[in-house]
């Protein structure tokens, strides 16, 4: 079956990422006895992202949001569609051109402390995506990283520290620097803040927001969490169950939404 909701926009300039029929199903055994269920994780879904764009996507937990970034960037492997970035299919990529293309497309983790290695400074968490990636020459690592650091809100006297010494809001800073350290187009951001103190959150969105304006980045902003996607993204997807259930811009999602889902979500946040 076709997903209704397809991207109709008209781009005077070809979309930075266009995802088309994509899915990913799961079959599971809950235990030895039951029976196996399909889970349709992300069902044939299709979207674009126009070069500078936020899109944001949104839906209740388990609606398939992170299996959709993870898809994209091929951290597991998609069971149908395509994802053409700047026109090319990076699920049909060779690992070697796969490797070149990863550094534009960064992301962002909700539990930022899980990604970053506990064992090693901060300053080389950062450094590591320009030692991989060859941003800059050796001998320019090091003012890189202080230059990434005050980038996020944070100081070059912070990178001999380690991760336990830092605040919640201070390790996704982190997480930001080292996604933006490879100067990527385009950044998944799943849930960035969701994990951290309400006072902290708004800080780490205007960061997204001013380093978006700095940098000309494009986001897919992943959230379950309305009013904050109402805050920093231009258009929002609605997901439910896998599928794309309404998509269109932020005030018309909003003040006009069509489907019942969606008013749903807009009613349990008002
Ligand atoms: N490896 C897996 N094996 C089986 N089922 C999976 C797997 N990964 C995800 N799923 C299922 O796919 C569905 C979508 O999961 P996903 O993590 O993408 O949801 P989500 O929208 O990001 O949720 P949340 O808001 O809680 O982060 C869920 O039902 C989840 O249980
Ligand atoms: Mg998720």
């Amino acid at each position: 079956m076709q997903n209704p909701i397809k991207d109709k926009r008209d781009h005077s300039q070809d979309p930075l990422l266009q995802v088309e029929d994509l899915s990913k199903h799961y079959v599971v055994k809950k235990n030895l006895i039951s029976s196996k269920t399909l889970i349709k994780a992300v069902d044939n879904i299709s979207f674009d992202i126009a070069h500078g764009e936020t899109l944001g996507l949104i839906g209740e937990s388990g609606s398939g949001k992170t299996t959709t970034g993870e898809l994209i960037l091929r951290l597991i492997p998609a069971d149908t569609g395509r994802v053409f970035f700047q026109g090319e299919n990076v699920l049909q990529m060779d690992e070697k051109n796969m490797r070149r293309k990863r550094k534009d497309i960064q992301i962002i983790f909700q539990q930022a402390q899980e990604t970053l290695d506990p064992k090693v400074t901060i300053g080389e968490i950062i450094a590591a995506p320009l030692r991989i990636y060859r941003i800059v020459p050796a001998t320019e690592i090091e003012a890189e990283v202080d230059r990434l650091l005050n980038m996020v809100g944070l100081t070059g006297k912070d990178k001999n520290k380690f991760t336990y010494q830092l605040s919640g809001g201070q390790k996704q800073r982190i997480g930001i620097a080292r996604a933006i350290a490879s100067r990527p187009k385009l950044v998944i951001c799943d849930e960035p803040v969701s994990a951290l103190d309400v006072s902290v959150q708004g800080q780490i969105l205007n960061l997204l927001i001013d380093l978006k304006k700095e940098l000309s980045l494009t986001y897919l902003f992943i959230s379950h969490d309305l009013k904050v996607v109402q805050h920093i993204c231009d258009r929002i997807a609605v997901m439910f169950k896998g599928r794309i259930v309404e998509m269109g811009d932020k005030e018309q999602i909003m003040v006009n939404p069509r489907n019942d889902y969606t008013k749903q979500l807009i009613e349990a946040m008002l």
